[in-house]
């Protein structure tokens, strides 16, 4: 199973710029690039934050913008969105019964589960009752099969003092869910705005950079959000029965490739 990952690509009304860069460009160059090098891959992923404000004409663009993408995808809500907006643009999004944007995607390899980790009008993260009682129905159906979870919110703090303010409040009840089934075998979340990678709870995670502009590395500042201009990245991510491997790509990168090693490369040494 192939995959591509993108996160956070924060989209504003078609003209307007966020932070000196135009989101909806640098995302169009995101899916050129997918386009052009891994039209093979089965779906591709956003996980949220879609827009930057959750309004209807940000959504439009979104919806500009993943009508080129030449692969299906599946989109998540983010604290940046505003779920009855992106209905509106994107009704025939799957969802639960209640109405949260949460879904599943059955490939023979692995089992995908989409969640909602939008609380509205908060930054931090939340995953009701409702929200886990899907989640424990869709673990339970083919327990056994290799499961892997996509969600805007990491579960966990990172040491980036202020963003780990606004984690997934239900980081525990998510765990005792989980735990029960042991089924899940990595986590992809967005919301950071940075490459980091771990485990938690046993189950390991990866985070990707936004598509537009980047969270700091800096462990230190506690009282504002510092923000850089770090490239943009995507990850192209392959689900084999037992492995998982993951590619990141920063699709702006102007760098030319070059031939390492001369022109008698061998993996023989002095051949
Ligand atoms: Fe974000």
């Amino acid at each position: 199973l192939k995959l591509v990952v993108i996160s956070d690509p924060h989209l504003v009304p078609a003209g307007e710029r966020l932070y000196e860069l135009d989101p909806s460009q640098r995302l169009g160059a995101c899916i050129a690039d997918i386009n052009e090098h891994h039209n093979d891959a089965e779906l591709c992923v956003i996980n949220g934050d879609l827009t930057y404000r959750g309004d209807i004409a940000s959504y439009e663009e979104v919806k500009k913008c993943l009508d080129t993408l030449k692969i299906p995808y599946r989109l998540l809500m983010g604290n940046h969105d505003e779920r009855s907006a992106f209905l509106k643009v994107f009704p025939d999004t799957p969802r639960d019964a209640q109405g949260f944007v949460q879904s599943t995607f059955e490939s023979e390899t692995a089992r995908l589960v989409f969640l909602d980790t939008l609380a509205s009008g908060y930054h931090y993260g939340e995953l009701c009752e409702q929200r886990l009682a899907w989640l424990k129905e869709a673990l339970a159906d083919n327990p056994k099969k290799p499961t892997i979870v996509f969600m805007h919110h990491p579960p966990l703090t990172v040491g980036l003092k202020v963003m780990d303010m606004a984690f997934l409040k239900d980081a525990e009840k998510l765990a005792q869910v989980l735990s029960a089934y042991q089924n899940v075998h990595y986590l992809f979340c967005g919301h950071l705005h940075r490459p980091i990678c771990g485990t938690w709870q046993g189950i390991p995670f990866c985070i990707l950079r936004s598509t537009n502009h980047q969270v700091a590395f800096d462990l230190i500042t506690d009282n504002m959000l510092i923000g850089c201009h770090e490239p943009p990245q995507y990850a192209v991510v392959f689900i084999e029965t037992a492995d998982i491997i993951i590619h990141f790509h920063d699709f702006l990168d102007p760098s030319e490739p070059f031939q390492l090693g001369g022109k008698n490369l061998s993996i023989q040494k002095n051949a």
